[in-house]
């Protein structure tokens, strides 16, 4: 895989019935982390998976566990994310009292802490932890589902994000995430963005041909 772009496949567009099979074959093909996506029906409109399915698909993968919370109140269920076998796990500031006390918990269990900005969450609500945290996740649709349109005018935020990380030399990872493709992968990465998080167009373009699908967002990126 292209070291300069990572792909986090987004499991969340993956057949439910056998996540497990699903998980081991992202892996095979290539994929460098694997992206779960955690709704309560309470933060998102949408209710998806906790960490007991976690922990029953981590024997499937090496693979990162990319787990993106979009719950509220996050801190409660920190420790059980953790102890599922999460790798990185990223909240949204607005699912918490305090931004700085989520980080400090994340950080007790070892695990690299994200934060996801919705596309109209303003920078200034990570700009002062860049120095305590491994990476910041643009979402590009709002947080819910798979499968919607991209939304381009996130990318300026990304890019002043890029900006600052690159100015302070902090070692802050940049993911984005939603309807992210071939077409518009291109311009999220030369805004800055490092990891791409995909879920409907790996699941479903070329048939399902997991590895031409991930071969083909890296090459368009090299
Ligand atoms: C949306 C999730 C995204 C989404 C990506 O709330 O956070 O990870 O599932 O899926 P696609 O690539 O289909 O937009
Ligand atoms: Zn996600």
């Amino acid at each position: 895989m292209n070291s300069s772009i990572k792909i986090s496949p987004s499991i969340l567009s993956s057949d439910f019935s056998k996540l497990g099979e699903e998980v081991k074959a992202l892996e095979k093909a290539g994929a460098d982390y694997i992206h779960v996506d955690v709704m309560d029906g309470h933060f998102v409109p949408n209710l998806t998976i906790g960490p007991e399915v976690i922990k029953k698909i981590r024997p499937f993968s090496k693979k990162v566990f990319d787990v993106h919370l979009m719950i509220s109140p996050v801190d409660q269920y920190i420790e059980k994310f953790a102890q599922a076998g999460s790798d990185i796990i990223t909240f949204h500031p607005e699912a918490t009292k305090s931004t700085e006390g989520t980080i400090k918990l994340i950080k007790t269990f070892n695990k690299k802490v994200g934060i996801s900005l919705k596309p109209k969450s303003e920078i200034n609500l990570v700009r002062d932890y860049l120095d305590q945290i491994d990476l910041v996740l643009i979402m590009s649709v709002e947080p819910g589902f798979g499968g919607q349109k991209f939304m381009p005018e996130v990318l300026p935020k990304l890019k002043e994000l890029k900006k600052i990380i690159d100015k302070e030399k902090y070692n802050v990872d940049i993911e984005i995430d939603g309807g992210i493709n071939f077409k518009n992968s291109k311009a999220a990465k030369e805004a800055g963005a490092n990891i791409l998080v995909s879920g409907s167009t790996v699941f479903n373009e070329n048939g399902g041909d997991l590895k031409k699908i991930l071969i083909c967002f890296v090459k368009t990126n090299k």
